[in-house]
């Protein structure tokens, strides 16, 4: 086991890809915190994946909530070591329909929520003087813009170049900072993008994902478990040289 002793706190892992990291970091032998806005699913999701898994309530846009789930943790499991900040919300539509709101919301939950989690995290694992590793959630929307999804892009964009600075900056402390960027994975983040491509491209219900998922040089859309292997990896002691980068792992979607 990769992960033996290691305790983790990841962010949106109620359901979707945060909830199979979880599962894979417990397979791993690490005691890990679902961290999520959705209380009620973080705790069957806890529930469903039994010993070691604890549920928490945290909401990224509010940093008494940060702070709150970083206690939490430190208080179930004694430390952090590896934080995963895989909580965002996806927006999308044309320029000229974007409102200021929702870009505000959008950015407030990816950029903001990513960086002052890892940031109280990193100050708890100064604290602990023993190092730690820290993964944030990119995407290939972050690699170039998209005429329908200026604002999540930008986001992700955003969270590449926090991913570069904060790496450069903690690793004199011994603490990893890098990413992950997926291409397309199913479950119900991207029912919801299938959705906003339904009514801005006059496609059928469930016409975008198929075309999606054909277009992928490996022949299909990923699944969160597709992701877990880097996961695992990052947080393991096999990545200790790794500094500030993002790993695309997406079927060959894109190429950095
Ligand atoms: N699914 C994809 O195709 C895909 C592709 C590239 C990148 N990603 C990224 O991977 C990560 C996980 O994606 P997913 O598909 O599992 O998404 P998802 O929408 O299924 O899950 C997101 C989770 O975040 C939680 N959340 C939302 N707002 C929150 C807040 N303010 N505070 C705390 N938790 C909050 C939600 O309750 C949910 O459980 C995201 O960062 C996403 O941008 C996903």
């Amino acid at each position: 086991m990769r992960l033996e002793g290691k305790t983790a706190l990841i962010t949106g892992a109620a359901r979707g890809i945060g909830r199979s990291f979880a599962q894979a970091y417990l397979r791993e032998g690490a005691q890990v915190a679902i961290a999520d806005i959705d209380i009620d699913r973080a705790q069957a999701t806890a529930a469903e994946l039994g010993d070691g898994a604890i549920a928490i309530r945290l909401d990224v846009t509010d940093q008494a909530s940060i702070d709150a789930a970083v206690a939490g943790t430190v208080e179930a499991f004694g430390k952090i070591d590896i934080l995963i900040n895989n909580a965002a919300l996806f927006t999308a539509a044309p320029i000229v329909e974007i409102e200021r709101a929702d870009y505000a919301r959008v950015f407030d939950i990816n950029v903001a929520g990513t960086l002052f989690t890892l940031q109280a995290v990193a100050r708890q694992m100064i604290r602990q003087a023993h190092g730690g590793k820290i993964i944030n959630m990119a995407s290939q929307a972050g690699r170039r813009g998209e005429a329908l999804v200026a604002v999540y892009c930008a986001t992700k964009a955003a969270v590449i170049s926090l991913t570069q600075s904060a790496g450069l900056d903690l690793i004199k402390h011994g603490i990893n900072v890098n990413a992950i960027s997926p291409g397309v994975v199913d479950g119900e983040h991207w029912d919801g993008v299938d959705a906003f491509f339904a009514k801005y491209e006059n496609k059928a219900p469930g016409q975008k994902k198929k075309e999606v998922g054909e277009s992928v040089p490996f022949g299909r859309m990923g699944t969160a478990e597709d992701l877990t292997g880097m996961a695992v990896f990052l947080a393991s002691d096999a990545a200790e040289y790794i500094v500030a980068q993002t790993y695309n792992v997406d079927g060959g979607q894109w190429m950095s």
